[in-house]
């Protein structure tokens, strides 16, 4: 991190080149060219370069037209321009076409590091703005979203539609079944994609925290507000703001959330000045969220406010076709992650994945393919490989390849396979377990511990 970046300086005349060279040869490497055509051969032979400092005028190519070509070549370089003393023309002409800063001539060296300095921070903070939204288009566009199934397909239809408008967005599906990927892939697809996209989780604050954390506060709102903060809503101002678990939100902050939805008006928690936000809301919910409201549990009128348009995601149990499609999509990613050992799954294999029941969706789905890759110990994934408490599970739900494992089981393990499938069937809820196998809480506990199986910490205390 701390060698020295490179700078390129292109300049005809000789002694203003090796003078700026030596100005910045304190800071950073230099390299020299005297005119387009060898500046355009030093950019290919070394991609490292990180700024090129190039004369305007100059025989033969001149420093715009260099610069054009330069940063076709090479987006993530930064161009600053040496345009001649007073010629505000030729130094706004730079800007328009392109530079990044100008410099006039005869160049102060006192302050030509200074400014090379602050460009370089610049591109920096510019480049590394631009592979963020690479790096989440990547992650978050559509075609990261998998599916085939009838359900799925709608989604897609629907999120095309929706995202360009501005109307507020429901997703409701159980936990894992993709509402954050969809959040996302909506603010990607719509105008405001260049905006922020700003996530509260609403379970995960009291309410008095979460209400300051949406709207924010003026200094002194309440003890511990040392200074003015401002909230989610305007910081996702221009962009998309993502509401998730929207169901776990107090009553008085739902009130507040009813007029920002209606007319995009609020006021700091403390303050006094109405503020206007331009904002697109997505909300998420893992409940079932109209019968959550037909029992009184949360404001109706906000309800139909939020569900505009509705997406439902349902659980991956519903689309049994979308699964192999997201085992072998998991596969691919692990792979390349581990070395590219393992190449595919036997359809034995995918056969008890596709019984499995998948109470935690797709993100267990995942999970449970990342760990399989890991381990793995052939270039084919086979049932062996798939997590026993999963081929369990199958073979309950009646797969013939999972009932054939293990081959020749004992009867313990045939007790064991069942208490484990009856608990991965409840999501590992003990109490529920023991019912649906007809013994007692006290019983599966002790069975569990026979088996050596921990505690795990997701366990319920009841
Ligand atoms: N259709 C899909 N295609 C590819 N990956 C998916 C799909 N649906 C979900 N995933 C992946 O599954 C995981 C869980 O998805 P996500 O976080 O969006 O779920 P969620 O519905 O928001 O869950 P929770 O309610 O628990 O927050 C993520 O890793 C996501 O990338
Ligand atoms: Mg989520």
């Amino acid at each position: 991190m701390n060698s020295k970046r490179t700078i390129l300086i292109v300049d005809d005349d000789r002694d203003t080149r090796d003078g700026l060279a030596r100005a910045l040869s304190g800071a950073y490497r230099t390299v020299v060219a005297a005119d387009a055509e060898s500046a355009m051969a030093a950019l290919a032979a070394d991609p490292s370069i990180a700024l090129m400092l190039s004369d305007v005028r100059m025989p033969g190519t001149d420093g715009v037209s260099l610069m054009k070509a330069a940063k076709a070549a090479h987006p993530h370089l930064a161009v600053i321009l040496l345009t001649a003393y007073g010629s505000i023309d030729a130094a706004v002409a730079a800007m328009k076409d392109g530079a990044d800063d100008f410099i006039a001539k005869p160049v102060d060296l006192d302050q030509l590091e200074l400014r090379v300095e602050k460009e370089m921070r610049h591109a920096d903070l510019r480049n590394e703005v631009k592979s963020l939204h690479a790096a989440l288009d990547e992650k978050y566009g559509l075609e990261q979203i998998v599916g085939s199934s009838d359900a799925m397909k709608k989604v897609f239809r629907t999120v095309r539609q929706v995202a360009p408008s501005d109307a507020t967005v429901l997703l409701e599906g159980p936990s894992g079944t993709g509402k954050e990927v969809v959040a996302h892939a909506i603010h990607n697809l719509s105008r405001r994609s260049d905006g922020p996209f700003v996530a509260v989780h609403c379970a995960a604050l009291t309410p008095t925290l979460l209400e300051s954390e949406l709207f924010g506060h003026e200094k002194g709102a309440f003890t511990g507000a040392v200074s003015r903060q401002i909230g989610r809503f305007e910081a996702a101002n221009g962009g998309t703001l993502f509401l998730d678990e929207i169901s776990e939100i107090d009553p008085s902050t739902q009130i507040k959330l009813l007029r920002v939805l209606e007319d995009r008006t609020f006021e700091r928690v403390g303050g006094t000045e109405t503020l206007h936000t331009d904002i697109r809301v997505v909300a998420a919910t893992n409940r079932d969220f109209k019968a959550y409201v037909d029992a009184g549990k949360f404001r109706e009128d906000l309800y139909y406010r939020l569900n505009v348009v509705g997406i439902k995601l349902p659980p991956l149990k519903d689309r049994h076709g979308d699964i192999p499609l997201l085992a072998q999509r998991f596969l691919r990613e692990y792979s390349a992650k581990n070395g590219d050992r393992v190449k595919s799954i036997s359809p034995e294999a995918m056969s008890i994945l596709e019984a499995y029941p998948w109470p935690g969706n797709v993100r267990e789905l995942r999970n449970a393919i990342e760990k399989m890759v890991v381990l793995a110990e052939g270039e084919r994934l086979a049932p062996s490989d798939v997590p026993e408490e999963m081929r369990a599970a199958a073979s309950l739900h009646g797969t013939p390849a999972a009932r054939a494992m293990p081959p020749g089981g004992t009867l313990s393990d045939t007790e064991k396979n069942r208490v484990l499938a009856a608990l991965a069937a409840n999501g590992g809820n003990r109490s529920r377990a023991a019912d649906a196998l007809g013994i007692s809480r006290r019983t599966i506990q002790r069975k569990l511990k026979e088996y050596a199986i921990e505690d795990s910490a997701g366990e319920e205390g009841s």
